[in-house]
């Protein structure tokens, strides 16, 4: 509830901060909107109304030897303006200062203009925005038309044209504001609706993924390590999401191999306390004994005595390494490296390894490799060692004069490979117990040999991390096979 809360709450924040935004845009917009215009349209009036000036003065002469000739200005003025209402004429000396002027009410306020923005535009002949003073409205500029009036190559009077006068100003902008709120106001605010609409749509779009996002993200924060969140093609934070998928797999695979170690190191240390316990005091007792009574002890105790000790260092050797070896494989510390090979190869080499031991107890080993050689795909060390142990079984347990063989059987996508001997075979009643680690079946027939009881545990957890199960069939005096299968390799 708390997070789906959260994720609303930064929605809505989002959305207040987008309308703010397009309030803030808007009325930018209308002010710069009608500032352009107004400033459009005057620089339009200047630049179409830029030889007023000098009309006025190619008109009449309003200097007559050097003298303000009023009447005649007066009338060419007035006619001016009852032509073009807009406009204001004034007519100053050669520092600025008003010495007659046509304006509506003759609320002129200003006795000096400012000659610089005149001189500039009589440089430029009008083709630049200038505004001058308006001497009705002093501090207020607007645009003019102006010229000079020359004599002697001395300009001593200027026309000077104010191009919209107050009253005709104070219309057009009311004409001007209401144009545009009718018009440009409309669509503007149209505009701004949708950008609106808009806008909180796609934020709805994004928290909506934002609000799974958070939901997952707190769901494995409160221990659900499975929690991830679903990703969909071509979704916005879809990168997001992938990395917290990703980050929360390595977060798992670290916390499994932890525990993978963390087994591994409880089994090691259990297994060592318990198995190593008999071993060591079988070797401790005879050391001893040596050691207490060695001038009591014949030569032949002794020797036997050395040859027991012997035998259970070799037998701590191989207990030590085979519960590691299975430590190992049931922590899940063991990862099959699985390459093609040529299962053939592997058996024949199996057989030259065990050639001698066999000869010793006169058992005929021998292998029924397949005319077609065929690859298989799975970890060639790992493969051998369960092969090793099979063999060892088989050698271990069959009586002399016996026969061991190792077959290999083809099938479209797997190889199946068989060791079987004709040996004592194995009571039904222990085999659901076989693979089990420690168990010794016959203690008649293991107690003198070297046994821990774990091949066969180690040969059945190296074929289930290849998904692979281990078949045996027996029957008692007649033999025992074991058989498994391993998925052929297809070469490209
Ligand atoms: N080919 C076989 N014929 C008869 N009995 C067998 C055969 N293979 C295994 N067994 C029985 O299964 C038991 C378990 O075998 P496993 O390989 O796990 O232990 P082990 O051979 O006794 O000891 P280790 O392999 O550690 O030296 C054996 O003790 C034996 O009784
Ligand atoms: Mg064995």
């Amino acid at each position: 509830m708390n997070n789906h809360n959260s994720s609303k709450g930064f929605f809505w924040k989002i959305v207040i901060t987008l309308t703010g935004l397009l309030v803030v845009v808007g009325f930018a917009y209308v002010l710069i909107t009608i500032n352009l215009s107004e400033k459009y349209v005057q620089e339009r009036n200047q630049r179409l109304n830029a030889d007023i000036a000098e009309h006025i003065i190619a008109e009449v002469k309003p200097y007559v030897g050097g003298l303000l000739d009023t009447t005649a200005t007066d009338e060419i003025m007035g006619h001016m303006m009852a032509i073009n209402p807009s406009i204001e004429v004034y007519i100053l000396d050669a520092d600025g200062v008003i010495l007659n002027y046509v304006a509506p009410y003759k609320k002129v306020k200003l006795e000096r203009v400012d000659l610089a923005p005149i001189q500039k535009f009589i440089a430029s002949k009008g083709q630049q925005y200038i505004e001058g003073d308006d001497p009705r409205n002093p501090g207020k500029q607007k645009v003019f038309s102006a010229a000079g009036i020359v004599e002697d190559e001395r300009t001593i009077a200027y026309i000077y044209v104010i191009l919209a006068s107050e009253e005709y100003e104070s219309a057009s902008e009311k004409v001007f504001n209401s144009y545009i709120l009718k018009l440009g106001g409309r669509a503007m605010l149209l505009a701004l609706l949708s950008a609106l609409a808009l806008g909180i749509l796609a934020i709805w779009l994004i928290t909506k993924n934002l609000d799974k996002i958070i939901t997952t993200v707190k769901r494995f924060q409160a221990g659900e390590m499975s929690a991830r969140i679903p990703v969909k093609e071509g979704g916005g934070i879809n990168d997001l999401a992938i990395a917290f998928n990703e980050m929360a797999d390595t977060i798992v695979g670290n916390i499994e191999n932890l525990k993978s170690m963390e087994n591994l190191r409880r089994e090691l240390v259990g297994n060592v306390s318990h198995d190593l316990r008999t071993p060591l005091a079988v070797i401790h007792g005879y050391v001893e004994t040596l050691m207490m009574k060695s001038d009591q002890l014949t030569i032949e105790e002794r020797k036997k005595y050395l040859k027991i000790t012997l035998e259970s260092t070799h037998r701590l050797k191989k207990l030590v390494e085979e519960l590691f070896e299975l430590s190992k494989l049931e922590a899940k510390q063991v990862k099959p490296k699985k390459e093609p090979f040529f299962i053939q190869d592997l058996i024949s080499d199996i057989c030259q390894k065990f050639e001698l031991v066999a000869q010793k107890k006169d058992i005929t080993l021998t292998s029924a490799t397949s005319p077609t050689r065929s690859m298989v795909y799975a970890d060639v060390s790992l493969i051998e060692r369960v092969l090793q142990n099979l063999v060892d079984n088989a050698l271990k347990f069959t009586p002399k004069k016996g026969q061991i063989m190792l077959e290999i059987d083809n099938s479209d996508q797997y190889v199946e490979i068989k060791v079987s001997d004709n040996g004592p075979g194995i009571p039904k009643e222990q085999i659901p117990f076989l693979f089990d680690r420690y168990h010794i079946g016959d203690k008649r027939i293991s107690l003198d040999n070297n046994n821990t009881g774990l091949g066969l545990a180690i040969v059945k957890k190296i074929l289930e991390i290849h998904n692979v199960t281990i078949k045996l069939s027996s029957k008692l005096n007649k033999g025992t096979t074991f058989s498994f299968q391993l998925p052929q390799y297809e070469s490209a």
